[in-house]
């Protein structure tokens, strides 16, 4: 490491946040291509988010990745955005490049995790999204970019469901339905859950025959609230994976947008495995 190069100041707002990994990622990042990073995390409710953020970036901070409930109101504070976040109107990623740009890594962080699955192939697959809502929004762009045959947007509340889809029907043609029908729209070759069930200690139920063969369960959640879908699955004797990856692979995204330098998620991925 280069004792005499400057330190990137970035952090991580949210609330609660104490819980995060993110600041362990971003140093073992730093770690691995020399860089001296200062990460903090930052805990922010909606009203000081925004001052707190003005903050950061005035003092010379490089940019700031945002967690739950902050993401929507991070989007609304950027001069510039991303295609992914303007889709999702929500950014997990502030840059501060004199201005502030706004960018949503959740979806193609997503989307690398899954291609280092085994055996999963996203152009031409018939992926199942549970959920229409900030989590499904921040996936969806970057799932249809990879041309499945089909997407189909389960949610409790439909119209929620049909909301989402249209936002995104430029990209691809997506289906809807409502949750207690899935079972009548498989099988898939991929079913995320991105429903916020976790956190209330309850999944998805999974109808017999929905996931084809070969098939994968992906949950956005890991740690506790990716339990019950953990369990739901394993009883079902379906594969399974937890969205520690993804989270590994969009904090990757985000690192080289402010370095320019891409670091190598896998031995971050198993350290935090391990
Ligand atoms: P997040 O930002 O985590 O996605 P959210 O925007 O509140 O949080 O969305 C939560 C998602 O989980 C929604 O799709 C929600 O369904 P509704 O749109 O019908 O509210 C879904 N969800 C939460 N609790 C659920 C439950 N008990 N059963 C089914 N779906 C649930």
């Amino acid at each position: 490491m280069d004792k005499g190069s400057p330190i990137i100041r970035l952090a991580v707002f949210g609330s609660p946040v104490a819980h995060s990994l993110s600041p362990r990622i971003h140093d073992q990042f730093a770690r691995q291509l020399g860089l001296r990073v200062d990460y903090q995390a930052i805990e922010a409710t909606a009203e000081v988010f925004p001052q707190r953020v003005r903050e950061l970036h005035e003092s010379g901070g490089r940019g700031c990745n945002v967690t739950v409930p902050l993401k929507q109101i991070a989007w609304t504070l950027a001069a510039n955005c991303s295609d992914n976040a303007a889709r999702a109107r929500a950014a997990n990623t502030l840059v501060f490049d004199g201005g502030i740009f706004a960018d949503n890594t959740d979806g193609q962080g997503l989307v690398n995790d899954l291609l280092t699955q085994p055996g999963t192939c996203l152009e031409g697959a018939r992926i199942c999204l549970l959920g229409a809502g900030g989590a499904a929004a921040g996936i969806l762009a970057a799932l249809l970019r990879e041309q499945p045959e089909r997407i189909v947007i389960a949610n409790r509340t439909p119209d929620r469901a049909h909301e989402l889809a249209r936002r995104h029907d430029d990209l691809g043609y997506l289906e809807t339905c409502a949750f207690m029908d899935v079972g009548a729209q498989g099988p898939f070759d991929l079913v995320i859950n991105a429903t916020s069930q976790g956190h209330q200690g309850t999944a998805p139920r999974l109808p017999a025959g929905c996931l084809a063969p070969g098939g994968l369960c992906y949950d956005l959640n890991y740690g506790a609230a990716a339990a019950p879908f953990r369990q739901a699955c394993a009883g079902a004797g379906l594969r399974y994976a937890d969205g520690l990856g993804m989270l590994v692979a969009q904090a990757a995204l985000s690192f080289e947008l402010w370095t320019g330098k891409q670091p190598d998620v896998k031995p971050v991925l198993q350290a935090l495995q391990g």
